[in-house]
């Protein structure tokens, strides 16, 4: 189901006082200023998640997500961590193929494609990034490279599994850059993303995925980035470290 969605992405950031402090703010603004249908979800690190689940309040519209997990059930793979693990820790969703994992850990498609298939056995949510350098922008079909992310990591997909699906594009030259995509950007490749979705899978289920848009998100410039018709939501990392900044990105999207 189409969902208004905004996670944060603390990547690897935040002690463990400093996270219990910055979620009760968050779950306290949100409780206190939210009103509406949006979902809230912080992707924190892995170490803290079982301890936060005590402090995440579904009420107010906020649940945990893991930031990767591993494409085998379980096994030799010291320090990773696995769909089961997740599953059984109560953690709801989870980002998988975020750009800075493809570059540092050389994630390819074909294994995202694997983590996708497992984090969804185990009942987890993918929240599946994608997105172009800025050298594929200038010089090269980006849209085109874009899409294939999605055509080999997600279309061996049925339309059921699909529709448990999260996208978020999240265009590489503008993570952590202070380089945002316009509002017209994001709204291209976003609706590019769900026309090749639709000639894949119908209009139908093309339009119930929720497909959130990250990159330099902040409280400035939410609102105009949520305008877009097929911008169903963000993902945040810097912004999503104050609580008071992230708070204002979900209030934009509500
Ligand atoms: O996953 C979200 C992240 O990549 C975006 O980072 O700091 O540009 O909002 P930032």
């Amino acid at each position: 189901m189409r969902k208004k969605i905004v996670a944060g992405n603390w990547k690897m950031n935040k002690t463990l006082d400093e996270a219990l402090a910055l979620t009760s703010e968050v779950v306290n603004m949100i409780k206190d200023e939210v009103t509406g249908d949006v979902e809230v979800v912080l992707c924190v690190p892995s170490l803290y998640l079982t301890t936060l689940n005590k402090y995440v309040d579904n009420a107010a519209k906020v649940s945990l997500g893991a930031q990767n997990c591993h494409e085998k059930a379980s096994g030799a793979f010291t320090g990773e961590i696995s769909a089961p693990m997740l599953k059984s820790a109560g953690v709801p969703y989870v980002i998988i193929g975020h750009s800075e994992r493809r570059q540092y850990f050389a994630e390819t498609n074909v294994q995202l494609a694997a983590k996708v298939d497992i984090a969804l056995e185990n009942g987890l949510t993918p929240i599946f990034c994608c997105g172009e350098s800025l050298d594929q922008r200038q010089n090269e079909d980006y849209i085109g490279f874009v899409k294939n992310q999605l055509t080999e990591s997600l279309f061996h997909l049925s339309a059921e599994q699909l529709a448990s699906v999260v996208i978020a594009y999240e265009p590489i030259w503008a993570i952590g850059t202070g380089l945002t995509a316009s509002a017209e950007q994001a709204q291209e490749m976003h609706a590019a993303l769900r026309a090749h979705l639709s000639e894949k899978y119908g209009q139908e289920v093309a339009d119930g995925i929720s497909i959130l848009y990250g990159g330099s998100v902040g409280a400035a410039n939410a609102a105009e980035l949520f305008a877009g018709a097929d911008v169903d939501g963000g993902l945040v990392g810097g912004a999503s470290l104050k609580s008071r900044d992230f708070t204002e990105i979900v209030k934009a999207r509500q």
